[in-house]
């Protein structure tokens, strides 16, 4: 890969050993992918903070960085608590300590620590804007919804992005790349669950093949970011198109391969009926908007019969403080910095159900609990629930 002058002596060490070392990361990786040089970011976006993922040796990763500053305005992801609500989720005083050191790491750095999975409601980067996003559904969401251009970065390559300022320029950072390889029409109406269905069952099937699709009737936001959250948790997809709805549909193509999905392709992760009893529901897998907090309010029953977690970013908290006090009061908990996924909290419940398919995919797995999952969309939920 070629270098300027200036990278070549950051990768020298002139500039510090965490500077050298997020060079290092920098270049192993356009050296694997074929990268011609190192392109500018806008932003960047870390995931993996939680210390439920982390543990020590991810702690101690990240103290071999923790001298340097981040160049580019830098986001965090969720981590293993509410700040300001840690206690009442039973999380243990040594779990405590060693995710707050890893935030301070963080804040240090230069980082928002804005703890979210989302955080495109905060600022959204703009069509063709490079940045280096390591959240899968970020990564899906900013590279269809928005046109920005990011790879599906690993933690510690958006680290080392962070640092430096640059990525290598290969994969979804190249406009040729963004094409569909794949036309998926599909044959019903979508709502929310379907959407999430469709999504982890595009993402098993297309694994990181980009689709344009075509939908009989125009979804909504909330559709395209659980389908993409879904379809980044089931496959690694980095993008889709949809057809008249996303900025780059024009120049997306068809691809060489077709494929119809209907009602009856997806309906193996939608329970037709649910079972009597669950111990928790959990929404908010990506973070909650605060449209999306102003509308879940409103569908809720006025007093809730099972627990219900809600998860969001502190910011659309405070931007929904209306919505989030009326859940809150029908008996719901809204919790913000953490998820249903990167904290241990949920432990104790077994059967969960939830309105996204990131979170069925999850939750399912061993290493986050190996919960019975079921989805089904929020307005059901609510019916469910009262
Ligand atoms: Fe976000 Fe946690 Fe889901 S990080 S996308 S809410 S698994």
């Amino acid at each position: 890969m070629h270098l300027t002058r200036e990278e070549e002596k950051a990768l020298e060490g002139e500039l510090g050993p965490a500077v050298r070392k997020a060079y290092e990361i920098l270049v192993a990786l356009g050296d694997m992918f074929g990268a011609e040089r190192l392109i500018p970011i806008s932003g960047a976006h870390i995931s993996g903070l939680s210390y439920r993922t982390l543990g020590d040796h991810g702690v101690h990763f990240i103290k071999t960085l923790s001298g340097a500053r981040f160049r580019v305005p830098t986001t965090i992801n969720p981590i293993g608590f509410d700040v300001c609500r840690w206690r009442e989720m039973s999380i243990s005083d040594e779990f405590y300590e060693k995710q707050t050191e890893v935030l301070d790491i963080f804040r240090r750095m230069g980082a928002n620590p804005v703890c979210t999975c989302t955080p495109y409601h905060i600022h959204a980067p703009r069509r063709g804007e490079h940045l280096a996003y390591a959240e899968s559904s970020a990564v899906v969401y900013a590279n269809s919804i928005l046109g920005a251009m990011t790879n599906r970065e690993g933690g510690p390559s958006a680290l080392a992005a962070a640092i430096a300022g640059k990525t290598p320029l290969y994969g979804m950072q190249v406009p040729e790349n963004r094409k569909a390889r794949c036309r998926v029409e599909v044959l019903f109406t979508p709502n929310h669950a379907r959407c999430s269905a469709l999504g982890l069952y595009l993402g098993a099937t297309l694994g990181d093949a980009i689709p344009i699709i075509a939908f009989p009737e125009r979804p909504d936001e909330t559709c395209l970011k659980l389908m993409g959250a879904a379809m980044a948790a089931s496959g690694s997809v980095p993008m889709f198109h949809v057809e008249g709805v996303t900025p780059e549909w024009k120049e997306a193509g068809e691809g060489e391969e077709r494929m119809a999905v209907g009602v009856e392709d997806v309906e193996g992760y939608i329970e037709s009926s649910l079972p009597p009893e669950v111990d928790a529901v959990v929404i908010g897998c990506p973070h909650l908007s605060p449209g999306e907090l102003a509308a879940l309010s409103r569908i809720l029953p006025p007093k809730v019969r099972l627990p219900l977690f809600v998860f969001t970013s502190r910011w659309a908290l405070e931007s929904a403080r209306d919505a989030v006090r009326e859940m809150e009061m029908k008996g719901a908990r809204v919790y913000a910095d953490t998820c249903m996924v990167v904290s241990p909290f949920l432990s104790p419940y077994r059967r969960i159900l939830t309105n996204s398919g990131k979170a069925y995919n999850y939750l399912r797995m061993r290493k986050f609990g190996g919960h019975d999952v079921w989805i089904a969309d929020a307005e059901t939920i609510a019916r469910y629930l009262s």
